[in-house]
């Protein structure tokens, strides 16, 4: 018997779908088709001038190479805790209260680790972005996976979770404005799922990734704004989605200081920060979103390529829901021609080989994920039309 170089853990990450959808690709690619790549969400534009002008001039300095320090630069903690003040009214304290990280993914892969021991239960939503079990199953903890269905607005029935499920749980994790289903939540819900969970002291954890890009008017709230949220909620924040800074990685944790101080005392363990100059970055994206001349949101962007995408799609036959906020469309699948249905795996397969135009299964994300794919509307308006002409044709060859 020879030794196994791999482990058995990353077997259960779960990335083989998109692993698939890579291969799909490069096949295409190969054959000379014309990709239009609507699979993965990061976005295609740069960060402000203001913000690339601090990560260059703080690149120059000759102090900013030493170890950062796991905790993050007291400027950028300060720079995040006034900003939660100014944009959701959440006043935290910036050492005991507010984690830097390399990226929200960072924090979302490590929380288990640090919140939990192996054979505890965490409840995670399905469809859900996929680092959720992923984290989990390199804890070794045991997932409850809470459907999110499209008749009621993707938002969980809370009182379906077993009672015994309730108990044994950790923590509860939820994303709205949310990836892949781009499904919203109103402090109403916010304050139902903190009831129910202080109930059975359960943490809440919010990704709040997306909680920049809404469209419409509409301003995400932050579950911290909840009176005595701090109590027994977190909520991820990111600037790669709010401020185009996806290559940068940095983010934060906010909120109960329990929770914070163990993923600070995990990290302190495994990494020694993000870099400097990142941070005084992300301090100037923070401060620009502040101020009186704020530049435009980045759902902006995304509102109006919704738009003409959606309206495209219509009138080439496929007509799907309009996304209250995020970049991405959750698209339950037209029948085929003949009336029968697609999986969303062969849909996503067959739109590729035919078209070039690249989307993720929805089965992806969870079970529940099936018979449905996301659209990321990371190209420009121009291309985005171009996927849309090819979609119709797509369809109407049946
Ligand atoms: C819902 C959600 N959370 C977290 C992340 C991770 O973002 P980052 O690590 O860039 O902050 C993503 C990235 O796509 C996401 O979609």
């Amino acid at each position: 018997m020879s030794k196994q170089w791999r482990s058995e853990r990353l077997s259960q990450l779960g990335s083989s779908i998109f692993a698939e959808v890579a291969e799909w690709r490069s096949e295409a690619a190969g054959k000379g088709r014309d990709i239009i790549n609507l699979s993965i969400g990061s976005p295609d534009k740069p960060p402000t001038e203001a913000v690339r002008k601090a990560l260059s001039e703080a690149a120059l300095r000759t102090d900013m190479y030493a170890y950062p320090g796991t905790h993050g630069s007291g400027s950028f903690r300060r720079q995040a805790a006034a900003w939660m003040e100014h944009r959701f009214g959440v006043k935290l304290d910036p050492d005991k209260e507010l984690v830097s990280l390399m990226g929200s993914q960072d924090g979302l892969s490590h929380l288990a680790m640090s919140l939990c021991n192996p054979g505890d239960v965490v409840i995670v939503p399905n469809p859900g972005y996929p680092i959720y079990t992923a984290a989990l199953a390199l804890a070794g903890v045991e997932p409850y996976l809470l459907p999110l269905k499209e008749e009621n607005h993707f938002l969980p029935d809370l009182d379906a979770v077993p009672e015994e499920v309730w108990q044994r749980a950790k923590f509860i994790l939820l994303n709205y404005p949310g990836n892949p289903v781009s499904a919203v939540a109103d402090l109403a819900f916010f304050e139902r799922l903190l009831a129910k969970a202080k109930q059975y002291e359960v943490l809440v954890v919010h990704d709040a990734a997306y909680s920049e890009m809404a469209f419409e008017g509409h301003e995400p709230p932050s579950i911290l704004a909840v009176p005595g949220a701090l109590d027994g909620a977190v909520e991820f924040h990111s600037l790669s989605k709010s401020f185009n800074m996806a290559g940068c990685r940095i983010g934060f944790l906010a909120g109960n200081r329990e929770a914070v101080g163990a993923l600070r005392e995990l990290k302190e363990n495994i990494d020694y920060g993000v870099f400097g100059a990142v941070q005084e970055a992300g301090v100037v994206a923070l401060q620009e979103a502040m101020s009186a001349s704020a530049p435009p949101k980045a759902g902006v962007l995304y509102e109006q390529r919704r738009d003409s995408f959606i309206e495209a799609l219509a009138a080439a036959g496929w007509v799907v829901e309009k996304p209250k906020a995020t970049m991405f469309i959750w698209a339950k699948l037209p029948k085929r021609g003949d009336g029968t249905t697609w999986t969303s795996r062969e849909f996503a397969r067959s739109l590729l080989d035919q078209t070039g135009v690249v989307v993720i299964p929805g089965e992806a994300f969870g079970s529940e994920g099936e018979g449905f794919v996301r659209i990321a509307l990371v190209e420009d308006e121009a291309r985005l039309l171009e996927a849309t002409g090819r979609i119709g044709e797509f369809l109407n060859r049946g």
